[in-house]
Protein backbone atom coordinates (compact mmCIF):
# COMPACT_ATOMS: atom_id res chain seq x y z
CA UNK A 1 0.00 0.00 0.00
CA UNK A 2 2.60 2.33 0.84
CA UNK A 3 4.42 1.83 -2.15
CA UNK A 4 1.41 2.26 -4.23
CA UNK A 5 1.02 5.88 -2.20
CA UNK A 6 5.01 6.92 -3.15
CA UNK A 7 4.87 5.57 -7.08
CA UNK A 8 0.98 7.52 -7.14
CA UNK A 9 2.29 10.87 -5.57
CA UNK A 10 5.43 10.43 -8.20
CA UNK A 11 3.47 9.96 -11.38
CA UNK A 12 1.51 13.03 -9.89
CA UNK A 13 4.72 15.12 -9.73
CA UNK A 14 5.54 13.85 -13.02
CA UNK A 15 2.63 14.95 -14.60
CA UNK A 16 2.42 18.43 -12.94
CA UNK A 17 6.14 19.15 -14.13
CA UNK A 18 4.90 18.36 -17.40
CA UNK A 19 1.81 20.38 -17.95
CA UNK A 20 4.24 23.28 -16.04
CA UNK A 21 6.54 22.85 -19.16
CA UNK A 22 3.92 22.75 -21.51
CA UNK A 23 2.38 26.07 -20.19
CA UNK A 24 5.72 27.60 -19.85
CA UNK A 25 6.62 27.27 -24.09
CA UNK A 26 2.84 27.87 -24.92
CA UNK A 27 3.14 31.04 -22.85
CA UNK A 28 6.04 32.58 -24.48
CA UNK A 29 6.64 30.68 -27.63
CA UNK A 30 10.28 31.80 -27.49
CA UNK A 31 13.05 29.44 -26.62
CA UNK A 32 15.16 32.84 -27.01
CA UNK A 33 16.67 32.81 -23.17
CA UNK A 34 19.67 35.75 -22.72
CA UNK A 35 20.19 34.57 -19.34
CA UNK A 36 21.51 31.20 -20.56
CA UNK A 37 24.98 31.70 -20.95
CA UNK A 38 25.27 28.34 -22.92
CA UNK A 39 22.88 29.10 -25.32
CA UNK A 40 24.30 32.97 -25.33
CA UNK A 41 27.74 31.41 -26.64
CA UNK A 42 26.25 29.14 -29.15
CA UNK A 43 24.45 32.49 -30.73
CA UNK A 44 27.61 34.65 -30.33
CA UNK A 45 29.37 31.65 -32.64
CA UNK A 46 26.20 31.65 -35.04
CA UNK A 47 26.24 35.63 -35.40
CA UNK A 48 29.66 35.82 -36.25
CA UNK A 49 29.18 33.28 -39.03
CA UNK A 50 25.93 34.24 -40.62
CA UNK A 51 25.20 38.01 -39.57
CA UNK A 52 28.12 39.86 -38.84
CA UNK A 53 29.04 40.63 -42.75
CA UNK A 54 25.70 42.61 -42.71
CA UNK A 55 24.62 43.95 -39.11
CA UNK A 56 28.16 44.82 -38.11
CA UNK A 57 30.78 42.18 -35.70
CA UNK A 58 29.62 44.77 -32.83
CA UNK A 59 25.52 45.10 -34.12
CA UNK A 60 25.99 48.10 -35.33
CA UNK A 61 24.08 47.56 -38.72
CA UNK A 62 25.75 49.11 -41.98
CA UNK A 63 25.91 53.04 -42.25
CA UNK A 64 23.25 55.24 -43.35
CA UNK A 65 20.63 52.21 -42.33
CA UNK A 66 17.22 54.22 -42.50
CA UNK A 67 18.04 55.80 -46.07
CA UNK A 68 16.48 53.87 -48.61
CA UNK A 69 19.41 52.44 -51.03
CA UNK A 70 19.50 53.42 -54.80
CA UNK A 71 19.05 50.10 -55.84
CA UNK A 72 15.73 49.96 -53.21
CA UNK A 73 15.61 48.19 -49.82
CA UNK A 74 18.08 49.81 -47.27
CA UNK A 75 21.30 48.80 -45.21
CA UNK A 76 21.27 46.44 -42.66
CA UNK A 77 19.92 47.90 -39.26
CA UNK A 78 21.80 47.19 -36.00
CA UNK A 79 20.80 44.80 -33.43
CA UNK A 80 21.84 47.10 -30.14
CA UNK A 81 19.73 49.52 -28.40
CA UNK A 82 20.31 52.24 -31.36
CA UNK A 83 18.16 50.27 -33.90
CA UNK A 84 14.68 48.65 -34.00
CA UNK A 85 14.97 44.82 -33.26
CA UNK A 86 14.18 45.51 -29.68
CA UNK A 87 10.68 46.83 -31.01
CA UNK A 88 9.81 43.21 -32.08
CA UNK A 89 8.67 40.04 -29.88
CA UNK A 90 10.85 37.06 -30.12
CA UNK A 91 8.58 34.91 -32.07
CA UNK A 92 8.38 37.63 -34.91
CA UNK A 93 12.42 37.99 -34.88
CA UNK A 94 11.87 34.46 -35.12
CA UNK A 95 10.20 34.05 -37.88
CA UNK A 96 12.14 36.93 -39.79
CA UNK A 97 15.15 35.57 -39.45
CA UNK A 98 14.13 31.67 -40.68
CA UNK A 99 11.72 32.95 -43.10
CA UNK A 100 13.15 36.08 -44.39
CA UNK A 101 11.73 37.75 -47.83
CA UNK A 102 8.74 35.39 -46.96
CA UNK A 103 8.54 36.30 -43.67
CA UNK A 104 4.51 37.05 -43.49
CA UNK A 105 4.27 39.46 -40.34
CA UNK A 106 6.31 42.08 -42.30
CA UNK A 107 4.78 42.50 -45.31
CA UNK A 108 6.95 43.88 -47.78
CA UNK A 109 9.19 44.63 -45.36
CA UNK A 110 12.08 41.98 -45.08
CA UNK A 111 13.49 41.80 -48.55
CA UNK A 112 17.34 41.85 -48.21
CA UNK A 113 17.99 39.84 -46.04
CA UNK A 114 18.09 36.21 -47.03
CA UNK A 115 15.98 33.67 -45.09
CA UNK A 116 17.90 31.02 -43.22
CA UNK A 117 15.97 28.35 -42.41
CA UNK A 118 17.73 25.76 -44.59
CA UNK A 119 21.25 27.49 -43.01
CA UNK A 120 20.19 27.41 -39.51
CA UNK A 121 18.18 25.00 -37.61
CA UNK A 122 15.70 26.11 -34.58
CA UNK A 123 18.08 26.03 -31.95
CA UNK A 124 20.48 28.25 -33.72
CA UNK A 125 17.94 30.66 -34.30
CA UNK A 126 17.01 31.08 -30.98
CA UNK A 127 20.47 31.14 -29.82
CA UNK A 128 21.49 34.09 -32.12
CA UNK A 129 18.65 35.71 -31.05
CA UNK A 130 19.68 34.95 -27.39
CA UNK A 131 23.29 36.34 -27.99
CA UNK A 132 21.58 39.78 -29.66
CA UNK A 133 19.26 40.07 -26.27
CA UNK A 134 21.97 39.03 -24.13
CA UNK A 135 23.93 42.17 -25.37
CA UNK A 136 20.86 44.92 -24.52
CA UNK A 137 21.23 47.04 -21.67
CA UNK A 138 18.64 45.94 -18.73
CA UNK A 139 16.06 48.73 -19.70
CA UNK A 140 16.15 47.70 -23.16
CA UNK A 141 15.84 43.80 -22.48
CA UNK A 142 12.87 44.91 -19.87
CA UNK A 143 10.72 46.84 -22.56
CA UNK A 144 11.14 44.37 -25.22
CA UNK A 145 10.05 41.65 -22.61
CA UNK A 146 7.11 43.85 -22.67
CA UNK A 147 6.87 43.53 -26.11
CA UNK A 148 7.06 39.96 -25.35
CA UNK A 149 4.10 40.16 -23.32
CA UNK A 150 1.84 41.94 -25.04
CA UNK A 151 2.26 39.80 -28.26
CA UNK A 152 1.03 36.35 -26.46
C1 LIG B 1 23.08 39.92 -46.64
C2 LIG B 1 23.00 40.76 -45.48
C3 LIG B 1 22.33 40.22 -44.22
C4 LIG B 1 22.67 39.09 -43.51
C5 LIG B 1 23.78 38.08 -43.79
C6 LIG B 1 21.77 39.06 -42.36
N1 LIG B 1 20.90 40.12 -42.41
FE1 LIG B 1 19.43 40.53 -41.08
N2 LIG B 1 18.82 42.11 -42.21
C7 LIG B 1 19.45 42.56 -43.36
C8 LIG B 1 18.70 43.69 -43.89
C9 LIG B 1 19.10 44.49 -45.14
C10 LIG B 1 17.61 43.89 -43.04
C11 LIG B 1 16.51 44.93 -43.19
C12 LIG B 1 15.34 44.34 -43.91
C13 LIG B 1 15.70 44.00 -45.33
O1 LIG B 1 15.88 44.90 -46.14
O2 LIG B 1 15.82 42.81 -45.64
C14 LIG B 1 17.71 42.88 -41.99
C15 LIG B 1 16.81 42.76 -40.95
C16 LIG B 1 16.94 41.88 -39.90
C17 LIG B 1 16.05 41.81 -38.77
C18 LIG B 1 14.84 42.73 -38.52
C19 LIG B 1 15.38 43.88 -37.69
C20 LIG B 1 14.36 44.92 -37.32
O3 LIG B 1 14.75 45.84 -36.59
O4 LIG B 1 13.21 44.85 -37.74
C21 LIG B 1 16.52 40.84 -37.95
C22 LIG B 1 15.95 40.38 -36.61
C23 LIG B 1 17.71 40.29 -38.56
N3 LIG B 1 17.94 40.95 -39.75
C24 LIG B 1 18.49 39.28 -38.02
C25 LIG B 1 19.54 38.67 -38.69
C26 LIG B 1 20.26 37.53 -38.17
C27 LIG B 1 20.01 36.88 -36.82
C28 LIG B 1 21.17 37.18 -39.11
C29 LIG B 1 22.14 36.01 -39.08
C30 LIG B 1 21.56 34.70 -38.87
C31 LIG B 1 21.04 38.12 -40.21
N4 LIG B 1 20.04 39.00 -39.92
C32 LIG B 1 21.80 38.09 -41.38
C33 LIG B 1 20.58 42.02 -43.92
C34 LIG B 1 21.22 40.86 -43.53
Amino acid sequence: MRWFAIGFAAILVVGLIALAVARGGEGSGSRANPNDTRMVAQGRLVYSQYCASCHGANLEGQPNWKDELPEGGRPAPPHDASGHTWHHADALLFEIVQKGPESSTLPGYVYRMPAFGDVLTDDEIWAVLAYIKSTWPADIQAAQEEVNRQAR
